[in-house]
């Protein structure tokens, strides 16, 4: 069984005491409503590591002022369940308070790669995944830690803060996980109505696309972002917030396709918003 654990000092002493035994720690960060994208990263921490802890904390500090922190799925008995089957070692679920000291005033604030894209539509964001992210790191002092392809910049942002900042961790960074259809998992799934799930189709498809033009020698980022474009608006509830095609290490703008590129995409489906990429080989 998976052990609860809420308070910092107890999980401090339960790695400590794997430490101290030679044995390799892993660590999978999550907001919960756990998934089988969420449990494909326990999976691999379980194969390269001796222990791994799960975080389950939904992050005030980077969700806006108009987000949906408030609505964010919260399912912790069928997540510690999951976690159990998996054989995961502990979940660390801690409150706010455990994890926010009212008067904080130190925040990590990453650069360059955190500003476009979900940086430029969520601009407070990343300052507080990569806050946590560290605040996580100093708490449970992981060996490696797991996180998926599905939040693309997500995962350069931490490792470019773990690089900057020498933290003595793993950056271990797993494929994206998706439905039967196509549809990449996510917590946010569940909000959508049954048509909007259907429509939900059209980022997927899009990428798609993206990949088949480029595979097929297309190199005219233009023409790829309008077939893009054109698929994402077969979707009526469909509001693109970005399409783009990037370098997949720094996230500038590619004009003309010359390597390998990602192409990421941020849509609102109705009230949800949803992101999905591909890094594509010509
Ligand atoms: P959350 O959205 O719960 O995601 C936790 C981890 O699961 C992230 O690394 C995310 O990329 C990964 N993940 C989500 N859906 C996935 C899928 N379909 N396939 C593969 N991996 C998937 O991302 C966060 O939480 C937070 O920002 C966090 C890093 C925990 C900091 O609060």
């Amino acid at each position: 069984m998976t052990q609860l654990i809420q308070s910092i000092s107890e999980i401090r002493r339960s790695v400590k005491a794997f430490r101290e035994k030679g044995l390799r720690i892993g660590l999978v960060p999550t907001m919960g409503a756990l998934h089988e994208g969420h449990l494909s990263l326990v999976r691999q921490s379980l194969e390269e590591t001796d222990r791994t802890f799960v975080s389950i904390f939904v992050n005030p500090t980077q969700f806006g002022p108009n987000e949906d922190l408030d609505a964010y799925p919260r399912t912790l008995e069928a997540d510690m369940e999951a976690l159990s089957r998996c054989g995961a070692h502990a979940a660390f679920v801690p409150s706010a308070d455990e994890i926010y000291s009212r008067d904080s005033q130190t925040w990590v604030t990453v650069e360059g790669v955190a500003r476009p894209l979900e940086g430029e539509y969520r601009p407070t964001h990343f300052r507080g995944v990569a806050t946590i992210v560290l605040k996580l790191f100093n708490i449970v002092s992981p060996d490696a830690a797991y996180f998926g392809q599905k939040d693309y910049q997500q995962a350069l942002v931490i490792a470019r803060m773990v690089g900057d900042l020498n933290v003595p961790v793993e950056i271990r960074v797993c494929p994206i996980v998706r439905e039967p259809d196509g549809l990449a998992m996510s917590s946010r799934n569940v909000y959508l109505s049954p048509s909007e799930r259907q429509q939900a189709l059209v980022l997927s498809r899009s990428l798609a696309a993206a990949e088949g033009m480029i595979r097929g020698g297309e190199t005219g980022v233009e023409r790829i972002e309008t077939q893009m474009l054109r698929i994402l608006r077969t979707a009526p509830d469909a509001d693109v917030d970005y399409i783009a095609i990037c370098d997949p290490r720094t996230l500038e703008a590619v004009k003309t396709v010359q390597g390998r590129v990602v192409a990421l995409l941020a849509v609102r489906i109705g009230s949800t918003r949803l992101i999905d990429n591909r890094v594509i080989e010509p």
